[in-house]
């Protein structure tokens, strides 16, 4: 059921199958019969910087174009600079056609960017497992050009995770009691994290009970994509999104001279060189079962 393809777009694709019918043809009557269209979602990972902010703006529209998703969501954490979100970088990113953010442990790392975690009109989530009192909310309802609903939730790991998180497992289960079935079509959880145990606990803690759990933070993508037999999509991590010529979109000599010399060094991102877009395609039946997971990979 998985196999590689050269798309026409340059795009390298990995995809994952469930069902092979794009279209349902619900009804009983041959007559009048009810075409049921797949609600599609194209999750990007971490957008870092400002080459990050480019390959979106210079490649998102293209891939709108061609696969027509309902909704595009992305990870905001490293927008601004490579560590933050400030309404700057979110607005040009909502110009370049993405629709709903998450985020993740940098999410606050610019303290004028808080503001934007607590208005009600913004698409943009942060881990629901902060603390009580953290700003912003964990979990949205974002709406798609189709009119159908997602609910957007957003989990920080605690593996190898500097802050002191609630339980994500809990925070989930939390949200999916309080949100009732019926104000949603479909379900995605952004779960930002290092450890691909943790990734793969989570994906079948919720299997089933959601569309798709998709992994970002570690900036790399994984091979993983798939479908479980419950109808819930999975990849451990959709990639980052800016330099591919770099250590996870910091210049690679920075990096290799802390790991020389174990001394601290200060980031600086890298602009030139090789770029690159990921994220995965989501196909989603009226059920909420996810159909088809395809990861979209462009080096530029
Ligand atoms: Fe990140
Ligand atoms: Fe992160």
């Amino acid at each position: 059921m998985s196999e590689l393809l050269s798309e026409s777009f340059g795009l390298v694709a990995q995809l994952v199958e469930q069902k092979p019918l794009k279209l349902l043809v619900l009804g009983s009557s041959p007559s009048q019969p009810t075409i049921s269209i797949p609600m599609k979602i194209f999750f990007l990972g971490d957008i870092v910087g400002r080459s990050g902010r480019s390959v979106i703006k210079n490649h998102l529209p293209k891939i709108i174009e061609e696969f027509t998703p309902d909704l595009v969501i992305a990870n905001a954490e490293n927008l601004a600079g490579g560590k933050g979100t400030n309404r700057k970088t979110i607005t040009e990113m909502m110009q370049a056609g993405i629709d709903a953010f998450t985020g993740g442990n940098h999410s606050f790392a610019i303290a004028e960017g808080h503001e934007i975690f607590e208005r009600n009109d913004l698409p943009i989530v942060r881990p629901a497992n902060f603390p009580e009192g953290t700003p912003g909310v964990g979990w949205k309802l974002i709406t798609g050009k189709s009119q159908k609903r997602l609910l957007l939730i957003n989990v920080l790991g605690r593996n190898f995770m500097a802050q002191h998180m609630d339980c994500p497992f809990r925070s989930i289960e939390a949200i999916l009691a309080h949100v009732p079935r019926e104000d949603y079509d479909a379900s995605l959880i952004d779960v930002h994290a290092e450890a691909t145990s943790e990734k793969q606990a989570l994906r079948w803690a919720f299997d089933g009970r959601v569309s798709a759990v998709i992994g970002t933070h570690t900036h790399v993508p994984t091979a993983d994509a798939d479908v479980s037999d419950q109808g819930t999509a999975f990849q451990a991590d959709s990639g980052m999104n800016g330099s591919l010529d770099s250590c996870i979109g910091v210049k690679k000599e920075i990096i290799i001279k802390k790991y020389l010399t174990q001394l601290p060094v200060t980031n600086e991102l890298m602009h030139e060189g090789r770029m690159q877009m990921n994220g995965v395609l989501i196909e989603i039946d009226d059920m909420g079962r996810a159909m088809k997971i395809e990861h979209l990979r462009k080096v530029v």
